[in-house]
C-alpha cells in the first residue's frame, strides 16, 4: 500500500518506518496516525519483519500533534469523537520491538509517540518536550503518564509545566534515551540494533517485550511471578535448546522461531 505521510522500507527483516510529512515537520496528524497505525500492524503479521524501526529527519522526529487540525475543535468534538491519537492503541498492540530513532525535535506528540516504542535511540541534535502548556492544553497520549515513568516526577513535571525541551544528554542521564549518538550516526547505530534484535529468537524477544512493559501495570510480586512464569515457558522451545546447545558447543545459535 502506497502511503502519503510515511515511507516503509523492508530489509533484512527490519521494518524502517520514516515519518514524511516535511512541509509541517512531521506533525501528526488524522492521515499520519491511521498509516501509521496500519503500517504498524502489517508489520505485526508479516513474518519477514522481526524488529521495526520509526525514525523521522535529521532535524525533526515531529513536532507534535498538527496544531491547525486541532485549533478550531471544540470539547465536545474531541471527547465525542475520541479525537487526535486514539489510532496509537494499535502501536500498543504491536508485540514486536519497535526502537524509535530520534534526532532533532521530538515535541508534545511526537515525544509521546517515541515514549509509545520500546526504546530510544538518539543523536546529540535531540531534543525533546511535552510544549502543549503554551498552547493552553496539557498532553494527550502519555506526556505528564510515560513521561513520569521514564524520567521521574521532578523532571516532569518540570517538563509539562514550563514546556522546556530537554536536550540528548540529559535525556540520557534521566533515561528517557538508552543511548545517544552523533546525528550522522544515528541510521546506522538504529539499524544496527534492529539486526540485532533480529537474530534472536522471536520467542525470547516476544516474551521480553511483554514481561518489561507488564512491570509498569502491576506490583513488583505479580511481575515477578509473571517473568518466572514466562521464564519456565521458555524451556518448552526448541530454541531453548538450540541456544543453551550452540553456547556449549562454542558456535553461533540459530534460531528457528520453535
Ligand atoms: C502543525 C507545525 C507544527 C505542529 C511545526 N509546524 N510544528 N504545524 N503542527 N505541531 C510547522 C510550522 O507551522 C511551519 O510551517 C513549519 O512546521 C516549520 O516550523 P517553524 O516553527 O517555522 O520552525 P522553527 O522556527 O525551526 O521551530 C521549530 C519548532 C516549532 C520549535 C518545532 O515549530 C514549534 O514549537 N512547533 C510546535 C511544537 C508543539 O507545540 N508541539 C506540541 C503540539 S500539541 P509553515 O507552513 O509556517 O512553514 C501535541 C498534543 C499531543 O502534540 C497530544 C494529543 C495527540
Amino acid at each position: 500500500m502506497a502511503y502519503e505521510t510515511i515511507i516503509v522500507e523492508i530489509e533484512d527483516h527490519i521494518a524502517l518506518v520514516k515519518l514524511n510529512r516535511p512541509d509541517a515537520m512531521n506533525a501528526l496528524n488524522d492521515t499520519l496516525l491511521a498509516e501509521l497505525a496500519d503500517v504498524l500492524t502489517a508489520a505485526q503479521k508479516n513474518d519477514k519483519v522481526r524488529c521495526i524501526v520509526v525514525a523521522g529527519t535529521e532535524k525533526y522526529f515531529a513536532a507534535g500533534a498538527d496544531i491547525k487540525m486541532m485549533s478550531d475543535k471544540s470539547f465536545v468534538d474531541v471527547f465525542m469523537g475520541d479525537l487526535f491519537g486514539a489510532e496509537t492503541a494499535a502501536i500498543a498492540r504491536v508485540r514486536k520491538p519497535i526502537i524509535a530513532a530520534v534526532s532533532g525535535y521530538a515535541l508534545g506528540g511526537g515525544c509521546e509517540l517515541a515514549m509509545m516504542c520500546d526504546f530510544i535511540i538518539c543523536s546529540d541534535t535531540a531534543k525533546f518536550g511535552q510544549p502543549e502548556i503554551n498552547l493552553g492544553v496539557i498532553a494527550g497520549l502519555g506526556g505528564t503518564q510515560r513521561l513520569t515513568r521514564a524520567i521521574g516526577k521532578a523532571k516532569a513535571m518540570d517538563m509539562n509545566l514550563t514546556g522546556r525541551f530537554m536536550d540528548a544528554e540529559e535525556a540520557e542521564r534521566a533515561g528517557l534515551v538508552s543511548r545517544v549518538v552523533p546525528a550522522k550516526k544515528l541510521m546506522e547505530e538504529a539499524m544496527a540494533a534492529a539486526g540485532k534484535i533480529a537474530e534472536k529468537s522471536m520467542i525470547s524477544v516476544m516474551a521480553v517485550k511483554e514481561s518489561v512493559n507488564r512491570s509498569f501495570e502491576t506490583t513488583l510480586a505479580e511481575g515477578m511471578l509473571f517473568e518466572r512464569r514466562l521464564f519456565f515457558s521458555m524451556f518448552s522451545t526448541e530454541d531453548q535448546n538450540e541456544g543453551m546447545t550452540a553456547f556449549l558447543e562454542k558456535r553461533e545459535a540459530q534460531f528457528r522461531d520453535r
